[in-house]
């Protein structure tokens, strides 16, 4: 079940990798910004311009996506079964209007929604919270880091 916690994450850095599986057994890594939480077991993406996850998942329809906030260095890992909704189906019309609201223009370019059934979810956390790092202490470091990069 996707929590509050880890719907927020979503929603805040909605940019997750999913792993698929290549029809030769190999892993896939894909980064994929247009993730929308659809209800508390159903997570889903617009595809682009990503064939070769699509064709992945249309020979293994299972995939991981973890997703981070890069700030309080928390992060949710999720596994579950995928299912492609093609264009002009009746639940692609369904649910696109949601992609349109989220990403404009950018969403008319969505020619399937990649649909997550979820099974496991797993809340992710970096080590220095074992030593008793807190949220502020994360988020006020990266904060400073980042702005280095992008002042
Ligand atoms: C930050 C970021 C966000 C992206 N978001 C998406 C997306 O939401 N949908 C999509 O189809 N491609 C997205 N892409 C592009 C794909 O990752 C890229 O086209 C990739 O080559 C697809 O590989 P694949 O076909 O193996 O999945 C994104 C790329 C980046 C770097």
């Amino acid at each position: 079940m996707i929590t509050f916690e880890a719907a927020r994450i979503i929603a805040e850095f909605p940019l997750g990798v999913i792993a698929s599986i290549t029809p030769d057994g190999r892993p896939a890594a894909s980064p994929k910004g247009t993730f929308l939480v659809l209800d508390d077991m159903t997570l889903a993406y617009g595809d682009i311009r990503s064939p070769g996850t699509r064709h992945n998942l249309m020979k293994t329809a299972m995939a991981e996506v973890v997703f981070v906030d890069p700030f309080r260095r928390k992060g949710v890992r999720i596994t579950g079964s995928t299912e492609i909704v093609e264009i002009r189906s009746a639940r692609f019309n369904q649910f696109h209007p949601r992609w349109i609201e989220a990403w404009g223009d950018l969403a008319k370019r969505i020619t399937a929604l990649v649909m997550i059934h979820v099974d496991g979810v797993k809340m992710l956390s970096t080590p220095p919270y074992d030593d008793g790092a807190t949220e502020a202490d994360m988020i006020e470091l990266y904060k400073a880091k980042y702005a280095e990069i992008y002042p």
